[in-house]
């Protein structure tokens, strides 16, 4: 989704941005664009398609300009085309703006705007902003040097929705002006340099220290220097953030994608995500909750609220704390959950996943049960993220940076820390046994080395996949926590194979998708839970008998049964299965999305990060 960079200091600043936007590609977008302050005043050059394509404009290696701003588009007000791309100048050419959000009330602003005389060379909602903040700047009588900040205020009080929002202006050549609300935005410290952008990792190979701005937060930023505001222009001061993750993790290292890569990364996130949760001999340590029995206790149901594969793994949660804790979870889509109603109060936990903390139904959903007065618990993988900020309590994955549009190791952390914090409360509650919690959790300790012999299948999926590439539909099956896989193994399938694909609860499959199943369709099980191994297996045999080819994933020893290819995989307990079960699948959905020539990365017209409703 659209992804913002800035540079200010004593560099060139279009090779900066241009790289910057490089790494931001991932996020989604359909066009780009920079603006740099020139001596002769603002310049701006941007075009649709890839941002390779910002290197061939002509006059863009004459840029001097140290100070710029930039933006990689991801239409929502208007096609993909030159005139929607950003930045967006005003029509006296004094300011230029990149903005990344939607602006709700953008019509009743465009005809105040028009009113005034004001014209209008795009169909974006941004447009108004630059020329909302020139009706300001110009009405504005005082000449002294909040005068530019004041029309930025005004204009953002003006507006309605989304924004995280980059301002130049030929009035101030030595600054740059940031404001968001609801949309990413992250300020990363340099010497003698700072820099702007969507999120961490565009911008890891520059700074490691950061500044996160809340709603409505101003930074008035120079080259050395960098002054906060709130929304009444009053100074407020930030903490720098230091941020661990190495530049290099956000790289290829020699992969041929980033989603190989963290699919090969995941042994690693699962051993950090656990990090020193599970002392040995010792209760699991979450000393950033230190919930009591007494509090825990209050709580008689949870909701656990996320979008996408976060969703996925938040049914892996629902299936671990119910199991271990007894207590009922509900398990909701961001998108639905906000405009529900949801009952919930005092007595209800949420727990909140998303990868980014950026995801805006994700945010406005966690927003909605606070108001409710419901605790609040957030999952993410990126420090001081929105929903972390936003939420009561929150705990962390370690993950590092993922790229991919489509979620791998995020996802497989995701599903083990909720089970670290399913056992958590469970020894908090004093719900479950000792030995079955120390057994879990020795179990959860094995993991890595099970993923890495898990990955090993590799070799055998790559054939799979080069069999059944231009399959049309393909359908995935599964019970309990297997049928959480495959619903997430589908998604992946969709994601970057473009293949059209069902998941299915296995016992459903005879009320109504078993019409579907012809000669030579697709069918992909998992098996990993003892107890339904007979029901899954008879499953299988009806679309046998109907013609289709077979693929089981499985740590059980099944007799062969007809089905075309069995991929075994370690076995674990089976509330920790579906951290091993989907690796084959990941790695399907990847050699299936090669076999296709597709871009495995950046899959057509998905965002890693979905900052819009
Ligand atoms: C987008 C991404 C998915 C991701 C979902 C939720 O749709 O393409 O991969 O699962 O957003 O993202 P989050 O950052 O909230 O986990």
């Amino acid at each position: 989704m659209c992804g913002i960079i800035g540079y200010i200091g004593n560099q060139k600043a279009s090779p900066i941005l241009i790289n910057g936007l490089l790494r931001l590609e991932y996020r989604g977008y359909d066009s780009a664009g920079i603006s740099t302050i020139e001596k002769n005043g603002l310049s701006v050059m941007k075009d649709k398609g890839r941002v390779q394509n910002l290197y061939n404009l002509d006059g863009i290696n004459d840029l001097e300009g140290t100070i710029g701003i930039a933006h990689t588009r991801w239409a929502t007000h208007g096609k993909p085309s030159k005139e929607n791309s950003h930045p967006h100048l005003d029509n006296s050419n004094s300011f230029a703006v990149v903005h990344n959000g939607i602006i709700e009330n953008y019509n009743d602003l465009r005809k105040f705007l028009s009113d005034n005389g004001y014209i209008f060379h795009s169909q974006t909602d941004t447009e108004v902003i630059p020329n909302l903040i020139h009706y300001y700047y110009s009405k504005d009588k005082n000449n002294d040097e909040l005068k530019i900040l004041r029309a930025v205020q005004s204009t953002c009080k003006d507006l309605k929705g989304s924004f995280a929002i980059q301002v130049i202006t030929k009035y101030m050549p030595d600054n740059m002006i940031v404001i968001r609300k609801d949309s990413p935005l992250v300020i990363g410290k340099g010497n003698g340099e700072n820099y702007i952008s969507s999120d961490i990792p565009a911008i890891l190979s520059f700074t490691k220290d950061f500044y996160l701005l809340n709603d409505y937060e101003f930074a008035l930023l120079s080259r050395d220097k960098i002054e906060f505001y709130d929304m009444d222009l009053n100074k407020i001061k930030k903490e720098v953030k230091s941020i661990e993750w190495s530049a290099s993790a956000a790289d290829k290292n020699g992969y041929e994608d980033y989603m190989l890569k963290e699919i090969f990364e995941q042994p690693n996130a699962i051993r950090e995500t656990i990090g020193s949760r599970l002392p040995e001999n010792e209760p699991c340590n979450f000393d950033d909750l230190n919930f009591s029995k007494e509090f825990l206790s209050k709580f008689n149901k949870m909701y656990i609220v996320a979008c996408g594969t976060a969703m996925h793994a938040g049914l892996s949660g629902k299936i671990a704390i119910e199991k271990l804790c007894n207590i009922p979870v509900t398990v909701d889509i961001a998108s639905e959950f906000r405009y529900r109603n949801p009952i919930i109060d005092k007595n209800t936990l949420c727990i909140y996943i998303s990868q980014s903390g950026e995801t805006a139904d994700t945010i406005a959903a966690l927003k909605l049960s606070k108001a409710k007065g419901a605790t609040t618990l957030a999952v993410s993988n990126v420090i001081g993220s929105s929903i972390t900020r936003e939420a009561d309590y929150c705990i962390y994955t370690h993950a590092g940076p993922e790229i991919a549009v489509a979620s791998t190791k995020a996802y497989t952390s995701q599903v083990i820390l909720l089970n670290i914090l399913a056992l958590y409360f469970a020894e908090v509650l004093g719900s479950v046994p000792a030995e079955e919690i120390s057994k879990i959790k020795k179990e959860i300790l094995a993991l890595p080395s099970k993923i890495d012999e898990a990955l090993k299948s590799a070799k055998s999926i790559k054939k799979f996949a080069k069999k059944i590439y231009l399959q049309k539909d393909v359908f995935f099956l599964g019970r309990g926590v297997d049928y959480n896989t495959a619903l997430e193994g589908s998604l992946k399938l969709k994601e970057i194979s473009y293949i059209h694909s069902e998941a299915y609860a296995a016992g459903e499959l005879k009320h109504g998708p078993i019409a579907l199943i012809e000669n030579g369709v697709t069918v992909i099980s998992i098996i990993t839970d003892e107890n339904l191994v007979e029901k899954t297996i008879s499953n299988i045999q009806e679309v046998i008998t109907r013609g289709a080819n077979t693929l089981v994933v499985t740590n059980k020893n099944l007799p062969s049964n007809n089905i075309n290819t069995i991929i075994e995989i370690p076995d674990t307990h089976v509330l920790l299965s579906p951290i091993v079960s989907i690796i084959p699948l990941q790695l399907l959905s990847y050699y299936i999305s090669k076999e296709k020539g597709l871009d495995v990365d950046k899959p057509r017209n998905l965002a890693k990060s979905v900052t819009v409703e």
